[in-house]
């Protein structure tokens, strides 16, 4: 067999650990494996990449993607599809390695040609439904629990609030988890709109108790006035956002209300970047395994999927239906240290 592997979408570490395991028992059986450069671009255009021997040394650690990524939804491009569909011709199956709009593509392929296509799931924002956890997160929620506990010192030396603005466009996930981990006074995220009136009173019940410094800890997707996205979307219909982030508009409006003196950190992109944590090295390892054998199977429509401790196969359709949000339970963890 010809197998081949593309990534979409934004980058996570744990990719190359993907890539390696599919190599690694791909082999074992005699199948030949090749990169599909930049995502469903290298599909549409036909970017193969060899993926021996050499080119899989030593990434297991390794962040980013050596394939390369990009967000192109071959849907929204001239002939994108049919192109699309002319290229797989080239390979006997294809491994997409993708949060929802990848993924979604691969379902959507699937159910039009019955592209042998199996999936994998990738997001830093555990958004991806059917799976308990996507790889990647774990890393996100270190780099940014690290920073708030860096910022803790820093906040309580100069009697200050600290806003950390984290990745999230529609789910708070490394929100919630980074903010209980490291201790956040106030914790906001896109599934509750923002009601600054009771953050800035959360704050100032914490400084009357003798707390004189604050940590809050904010998704980017959360909606607030003053914030600005850059009017355009990607090709997926997300707008691209940050020319003005939430955490700016913020901090000003807590430090206007409140009074305290307020800083803004903005974590963006190295939350994505780096090395994956042993955590996500193990979970990227299984995902690719498995996606592996499910080649194999000819088990194509079909992801690997976290269940508790098992990797299971769940369908690309069920899982690319709709988002996993932040359920009230998990919020409401945080928000027993609100304050
Ligand atoms: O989808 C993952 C993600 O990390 C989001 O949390 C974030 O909004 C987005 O990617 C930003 O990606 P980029 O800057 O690459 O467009």
């Amino acid at each position: 067999m010809r197998i081949g592997v593309l990534t979409g979408g934004g980058d996570c570490p744990g990719l190359n650990a993907v890539i390696r395991a599919v190599a690694r028992r791909s082999w074992s059986r005699g199948h030949e494996v090749v990169g599909v450069r930049e995502g469903w671009l290298g599909m549409v255009e036909g970017l193969f990449q060899p993926l021996g021997p050499d080119q899989i040394s030593g990434i297991l650690p390794r962040g980013g993607t050596i394939v390369g990524t990009s967000r192109t939804n071959p849907y929204k491009l001239e002939r994108g599809t049919e192109r699309v569909r002319e290229h797989f011709e080239e390979l006997d199956a294809l491994v997409a390695i993708g949060g929802e709009d990848t993924l979604g593509v691969a379902a959507r392929l699937y159910a039009d040609f019955e592209a042998k296509v199996v999936g994998v799931p990738k997001t830093i924002d555990n958004d991806l439904a059917g799976t308990d956890y996507t790889f990647g997160f774990d890393t996100a929620v270190a780099v940014c629990t690290e920073a708030i506990d860096r910022l803790h010192t820093t906040a309580e030396s100069h009697n200050r609030v600290m806003v950390v603005e984290v990745m999230g466009r529609h789910a708070g996930w490394i929100a919630v988890t980074s903010g209980i981990a490291g201790g956040a006074d106030v914790i906001l995220i896109p599934e509750r709109p923002v009601d600054i009136a009771e953050v800035c009173s959360d704050i100032q019940r914490r400084h009357a108790r003798g707390k004189l410094f604050s940590i809050v800890v904010v998704s980017e997707g959360c909606e607030l006035p003053g914030a600005e996205d850059k009017g355009e979307v990607d090709q997926f219909g997300h707008k691209l956002l940050a020319k003005r982030g939430v955490g700016e508009a913020l901090g000003e409006e807590i430090e206007r209300i409140t009074g305290f003196e307020t800083r803004v950190t903005v974590l963006g992109h190295t939350q994505r970047g780096g090395s994956p944590t042993p955590r996500d090295r193990v979970l990227a390892t299984r995902f690719g395994l498995k996606a592996a054998d499910l080649v194999d199977e000819g088990a194509f429509g079909q992801m690997a999927a976290l269940r508790g401790d098992e990797v299971i196969a769940v369908s690309l359709a069920e899982a690319t239906a709709e988002l996993k949000t932040v359920p009230d339970e998990w919020y409401e963890v945080g928000r027993a240290f609100f304050g």
